[in-house]
């Protein structure tokens, strides 16, 4: 039975097509679900559509499930379409007539939009403090690796020195910007859509300021309409923010596998950490770091399958919505354990030193030498052509110890300082506090 249902039921075909793989994720929505049951029952007793008793009922019986969905004891039933419907067979069930009263002035549509919006507030939550701990990790990385030096690539051809210093900062720096795009998806995930019902409001006089106060969120969607069509903008906004956090790791791994290789040889981790070959018994490949390479990429797909989702929508609510979340709850979890995983393994990572004093890295010198002309008074183009001739004959020979970088953020020059403070800024502009209180306020 539906909670839809006046007589007749669907066609089992029917059923279980539109139902789909939706139970899997809404089953990681049942505590949000319960979070917006609770702020919508509280404004419900507010303007005097439940009783204090009925509310206190509600409050209590939805605090149960609360528990039972912590303890993992919550499931949602065989033929019961979703967890909004559960949620209210139980309360129902356990409760009778006032089970039946919380729907009043809400909707499946705007009350999944909650649960979807305070669950991407979590989400968000973890993948930012997983990011910190990397980004911990890259800084110290950074500094104790700064006097290590490496070539630096164009075209993948050996160009200028760098460091490894200056290669762990950079993702630190590229993770500081990656947050400035999911504080964006935070912002659309930070504002409340309830009381937009099916997506045209309600004759209640609902008090969308109160909800929106009671469940942490820092604004709420004001027109009706706009909140459904919220729905798809905010998945959309987190997957182009996920996929830049995933491109500044599926770069790193990268370059990870390539210096693992044995032509370079620069890096190398543990055993334990890399994995063998059933065939040849010399290997140490790289695994993890390929996966992470792959999955990154799985990441950066998102974007396009959900705008594609998205396609051809025209205003309020479509059933089309419910797939975002085959998109967007994978893409989340592989996100974290690809953060993770990447510090798990930076952390027993090991730098081979003097890579450059070595002749064959020579080249990667030219320009230190054309500079050093400079210096002494040569024109820059006459001081190139100097040392290119030097090197087409095989007359090049520099100094390989000495290298002079000091500008901001040069081998010489990290700004390790600077890097840091845009973290805590970038970090600052999420106020996880106001959220974790409210929620806390409210289930208590
Ligand atoms: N599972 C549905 C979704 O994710 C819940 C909302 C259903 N609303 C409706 N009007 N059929 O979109």
């Amino acid at each position: 039975m539906k909670i839809w249902q006046k007589a007749i039921g669907n066609q089992k075909e029917v059923e279980s097509f539109t139902i789909g793989r939706d139970p899997e994720f809404d089953i990681i929505l049942a505590p949000f679900d319960v979070l917006g049951s609770m702020a919508h029952a509280e404004m419900l007793a507010k303007i005097g559509l439940l009783t204090a008793e009925e509310n206190q009922t509600l409050q209590n019986g939805l605090r149960e499930i609360y528990k039972e969905i912590e303890q993992g004891k919550f499931e949602i039933a065989p033929g019961v379409e979703d967890v909004h419907s559960q949620v209210e067979f139980l309360l129902t069930e356990r409760y009778g007539e006032v089970g039946k009263k919380l729907h009043s002035g809400r909707s499946r549509n705007d009350q999944v939009l909650v649960d979807l919006k305070l669950f991407y507030r979590a989400a968000i939550s973890d993948l930012v403090e997983e990011s910190r701990e990397l980004f911990e990790l890259l800084l110290e990385l950074s500094e104790k690796h700064k006097g290590d030096l490496m070539p630096g690539y164009t075209h993948t051809q050996l160009a200028m020195p760098s460091s490894f210093g200056l290669w762990f900062g950079s993702f630190a720096e590229g993770l500081t910007e990656d947050l400035g795009l999911l504080k964006a998806a935070f912002d659309l995930s930070n504002k409340n859509p309830l009381g937009s019902a099916a997506g045209y409001g309600s004759s209640f006089p609902l008090d969308r300021t109160f909800t929106t106060d009671l469940l942490g969120f820092s604004d709420l969607h004001h027109n009706v309409i706009n909140a459904q069509n919220s729905r798809g903008k905010t998945e959309r906004t987190l997957a182009f923010a996920m996929a830049g956090m995933a491109g500044t790791l599926n770069r790193l791994a990268d370059d990870v596998c390539l210096f693992m290789n044995q032509h370079f040889g620069f890096i190398s981790f543990p055993d334990d950490l890399t994995t063998g070959s059933s065939i040849m018994p010399h290997k140490k490949n790289p695994d993890v770091f390929e996966l992470i390479r792959a999955k990154t990429n799985q990441i950066q797909a998102v974007p396009n399958a959900v705008s594609l989702i998205l396609t051809n929508s025209t205003t309020g609510y479509h059933r089309d919505l419910q797939l975002l979340k085959e998109e967007i709850f994978p893409a989340i979890d592989s996100l974290k354990s690809c953060i993770s995983m990447t510090a798990f393994m930076l952390k027993s990572i090991r730098i081979r030193e003097n890579i450059l004093s070595d002749s064959f890295y020579k080249h990667v010198f030219s320009v230190e030498q054309v500079n050093e002309l400079v210096l002494k008074g040569v024109p820059f183009r006459d001081a190139y052509k100097q040392v290119g001739l030097a090197i087409e004959s095989d007359d090049f020979a520099p100094d390989q110890s000495k290298l002079n970088h000091t500008h901001e953020g040069s081998i010489g020059n990290l700004c390790t300082e600077q890097i840091r403070e845009k973290m805590i800024r970038a970090l600052d502009a999420f106020n996880f506090n106001k959220v974790e209180s409210a929620l806390n306020s409210l289930i208590q």
